[in-house]
């Protein structure tokens, strides 16, 4: 990682975002753990994909799913052990996969002991390691939110996000005069909370972690509204990673990449919240269809132009479009198979580092309607377990159904993996072939370079350029059922071989090449 240099890996590197909970369960426990995850690599290496991004798997109440960490240091019981997740670092490793944790900086849960006893009205070592007023009577300063009447200290205590999760004290940018308990980042507390920080990293990378996704990573220090004291803060943690660990990467839950890479992150996502484009793609607006839409009446601009200016200041790291995460939605919401190919053939053709969410790559639904289940609320639909095979619970878990973490898609025919492995027509063998021929091809790879090559307002279809050396495809996607056609310019591009795609035929005539494209068509051309 780092503010100089990239790890070279992530050049070709395809994410596997893993959500433990639903993975694989090998103790009949009805929560996936993490022997679950070691015996499924063999199946993420025959996909192709090279890395994996773990949500968490510490130590919690799980009142947010793990994103409540209650000990940083130690896997949590229902996962395994500390040698379990070792054991899968190894184990990734034997077959070229990297393995990223999740890394919850900016709260902890009200369980964690630091946060236990910086409630305690004795002063002591972990007083100033969360954010709290100076009097149960002071409710804090908007925007941040504030618990009050929760501990035995005269004070009110800063969240994140859900009650449970109090911030951890990084300082305030520009502190209120009028609010004492608001810290100058350099203060001892913050300092004290930064360094922890690199110490837990150090911990996990020791072990033969490769990285970390980082929750919430514009969130550190408070009262910061042009981010700068929070990009100071990752700089500096940039900094030592890079004399330390040069091959591990950062990836941050920013959602504005510009900011992120300036901080010295090598990736950072653009999202259904942040800087605006994401939802454009692929959900509904208030007026408005998304772009992969089979419908139509949806623009790409809205996202390209979003893209473009953060694509042009990107030298320093990489964009990535997951394709959906435990946040969100599944893509798979009201999609049929035809429209997700569509989608995998954008999302496996576009610069930046692909992240597949477990079960996308098969077509797994958004189940609508689920009871919460550890804070997830809305995000629970998109949770629920892996859908292996026809076996008992679709070979996600030997427990009781009642036993299962979340229940499964209900419907008969919902997509397995053993299923669509057999079928090549099936959506994990067209995710496949992608990622195939992603990973040979450098032009298609994280630093190939992207060109529009025609992308109009509120019209289909959306064509593209990428490029490395001499190497050149020219992508061409069609999510609505209707169909179209579109010319681009013909220079440079001689001889366009078919590589993957459906429905899709070009005529070259002068300057011009023109595409016909069916409904929900694509086509990935090598340019010779
Ligand atoms: C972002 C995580 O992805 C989400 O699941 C979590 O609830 C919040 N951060 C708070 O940690």
């Amino acid at each position: 990682m780092s503010y100089q240099s990239h790890p070279k890996w992530l050049e070709d590197a395809i994410f596997y975002q893993i959500y433990p909970q639903s993975f694989y369960d090998t103790n009949s426990d009805g929560i996936g753990d993490l022997a679950g995850v070691i015996e499924k690599l063999d199946y993420l290496s025959w996909l192709g994909v090279n890395a994996i991004w773990l949500n968490p798997c510490f130590v919690s109440p799980f009142q947010d799913a793990g994103y409540d960490v209650a000990d940083y240091y130690r896997v949590a019981p229902r996962y395994g052990t500390n040698a379990d997740l070792t054991r899968l670092f190894k184990q990734a490793h034997r077959r070229g996969i990297k393995v990223c944790l999740d890394l919850v900086p900016g709260h902890t849960s009200i369980e964690h002991p630091w946060f236990k006893a910086s409630c305690r009205h004795k002063r002591n070592q972990y007083t100033d390691r969360y954010i709290w007023t100076n009097s149960t009577w002071d409710g804090g300063m908007p925007p941040l939110k504030f618990i009050n009447g929760f501990a035995e200290r005269d004070g009110n205590y800063a969240i994140n996000f859900f009650y449970s999760q109090p911030a951890l004290n990084y300082g305030f940018a520009r502190p209120n005069p009028y609010c004492p308990w608001q810290q100058p980042v350099d203060a001892p507390g913050p300092m004290a909370t930064r360094a922890e920080l690199k110490k837990i990293m150090d911990f996990w990378l020791k072990k033969g972690a490769d990285g970390f996704r980082v929750d919430l990573a514009a969130s550190l220090v408070k009262n910061d509204p042009d981010s700068k004291m929070t990009i100071k803060l990752w700089r500096d943690v940039c900094k030592w990673l890079d004399q330390n660990y040069p091959e591990a990467a950062l990836i941050s839950e920013w959602g504005n990449p510009s900011e992120a890479l300036q901080a010295g992150f090598d990736i950072d996502f653009m999202l259904h919240f942040g800087v605006p484009g994401y939802t454009s793609l692929f959900f509904k607006g208030k007026n408005q269809r998304c772009f992969f839409d089979s419908r139509g009446g949806g623009t790409v601009c809205d996202f390209l132009d979003e893209y473009l200016k953060h694509y042009r200041k990107a030298r320093k790291g990489y964009i990535s479009i997951p394709s959906s995460n435990h946040d969100m939605p599944r893509i798979n919401n009201r999609r049929t198979n035809r429209d997700l190919e569509v989608v995998f053939a954008f999302l496996m053709t576009w610069p930046g580092v692909p992240f597949i969410y477990y079960g996308d790559e098969i077509g797994m639904r958004y189940i609508r309607g689920l009871p919460s289940r550890e804070g997830g609320y809305a995000r629970t639909g998109s949770r629920t377990p892996m859908q292996w095979d026809n076996g008992k619970n679709a070979g996600f878990s030997l427990a009781g159904a009642k036993q299962l973490y979340l229940p499964l898609d209900g419907r008969k025919n919902r997509p397995t993996v053993l299923d669509q492995k057999t079928r090549p027509t099936s959506l994990l063998n067209h995710v496949r072939r992608l990622i195939a021929l992603r990973k040979k091809s450098p032009a298609l790879t994280a630093k190939g370079k992207m060109e529009p090559l025609f992308a109009k307002p509120a019209k289909y279809p959306f064509i593209y350029l990428r490029q490395r050396g001499r190497e050149k495809f020219v992508v061409a996607l069609n999510p609505s059922s209707e169909p179209v056609s579109a010319p681009i310019e013909a220079q440079g591009l001689n001889n366009l071989n078919l590589e993957m795609g459906r429905g899709v035929k070009f005529a070259s005539k002068g300057k011009r090449i023109t595409f016909l494209m069916t409904g929900q068509s694509y086509a990935v051309y090598r340019a010779g």
